[in-house]
């Protein structure tokens, strides 16, 4: 018998997503034999379903998926899909976006605790009394945040898009950046703003360490230091370029053959490594001692829960009808914002 997870609540105060009663996948044994690569696209073609995936996913979901991208690129795709079903492999808030620009699809996820640190910095309810104390701002916020607190905020924006978004207010307009303060102080000192910061982080990006990027410099001077923008001001600082996933592939995809140093999820590698052969490609250290830069809520889903997920179309990502219209608004202002952005 197979078990799932009840559906998550989307009460605007209730406390972030990404918290879940039950098992929050299906619980069932998948036969070793079977090959999931082919049963999945088996499922997937019979299902009239689409599989998007977000580079921090295992490579081999990442081999499978129809559309792999950034946060933007996910968000537009899930926009345009004509197909019945979406299966997203990424984090809850990433397939909550989703369902918010298509309540009449059905949308799963293969685990629905797969979280994200920077959401659970912010619960609606702490968010929603926060922003009393500021009531002449504006209020940017990162889609790595729960529906609710999607809803108390005036529009959403990736790290794609963020400065693009932020240089459309004018220059006298109070600003709100919410959840990531790393990313918030990024943006304060490439648009010359000076955003009011809410104090979350990203569990994975917060930790690389700057003393072994700097002893990778020295020891590879001639590789490019690409990082992602979640990262600490200590790691940004060494940087050659900065951007979202996509925008951090595309760099060394684009550019000369060479050595990069990659300040992310190392799950991006897998594509870079596809892209272009010839590149070295060094995942920067975080502080502890395992070398690994993993996502842990990222890499809940897996090739059986998938399988699972498809199999029997659980658990799905639901929410109230209120809440996702008053998320969809600055979601929808988000997409007309940056729709220069690529
Ligand atoms: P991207 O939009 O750059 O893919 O970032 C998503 C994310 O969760 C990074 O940690
Ligand atoms: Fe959230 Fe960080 Fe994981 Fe991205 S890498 S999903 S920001 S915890």
């Amino acid at each position: 018998m197979s078990t799932v997870a009840a559906p998550q609540t989307s009460d605007p105060l209730a406390p972030g997503t990404g918290r879940v009663e039950g098992a929050g996948f299906v619980e069932e044994p998948v036969d070793p034999t079977l090959d999931l690569f082919n049963e999945i696209t088996r499922l997937k073609e019979e299902k009239n379903a689409v599989l998007l995936a977000h580079y921090y996913q295992e490579s081999a979901i990442q081999d499978l998926a129809d559309y792999i991208g950034d946060s933007l690129g996910l968000a537009r795709e899930a926009a345009d899909t004509d197909a019945d079903k979406i299966v997203f492999c990424g984090v809850h808030f990433m397939a909550e976006t989703a369902k918010i620009l298509n309540p009449e699809k059905q949308v799963l996820l293969p685990d629905l605790n797969a979280g994200c640190s920077l959401a659970d910095t912010c619960p609606a309810d702490e968010f929603a009394e926060w922003l009393e104390d500021y009531p002449d701002h504006k209020v940017i916020t990162y889609v790595n945040s729960t529906a609710a607190v999607k809803a108390l905020s005036d529009v959403t924006c990736t790290s794609s898009s963020a400065a693009h978004i932020i240089e459309q207010f004018p220059e006298d307009q109070p600003l709100i950046f919410a959840p990531d303060k790393n990313l918030g102080a990024y943006l304060n000192r490439e648009t010359g703003r000076d955003m009011v910061l809410w104090d979350g982080v990203c569990i994975v990006h917060e930790t690389f360490s700057e003393k072994k990027l700097m002893r990778l410099k020295a020891k590879h001077p001639q590789a490019e230091v690409l990082a992602h923008p979640e990262c600490r001001e200590a790691t940004l600082r060494h940087a050659d370029f900065i951007g979202s996933t996509s925008q951090i592939r595309r760099r060394a995809k684009e550019g000369e053959p060479g050595t990069f140093i990659v300040a992310t999820e190392e799950g991006i590698l897998h594509q870079m490594q596809k892209d272009a052969p010839e590149n070295e490609l060094i995942p920067a250290e975080p502080e502890s001692g395992c070398n690994c830069s993993q996502c842990p809520h990222m890499r809940l889903n897996t090739l059986e829960k998938l399988y699972l997920n498809l199999e029997h179309e659980a658990p799905e990502v639901t929410m109230e009808e209120d809440i996702r219209q008053q998320a969809l608004e600055p979601i929808e202002r988000m997409m007309e914002m940056s729709a220069a952005v690529k």
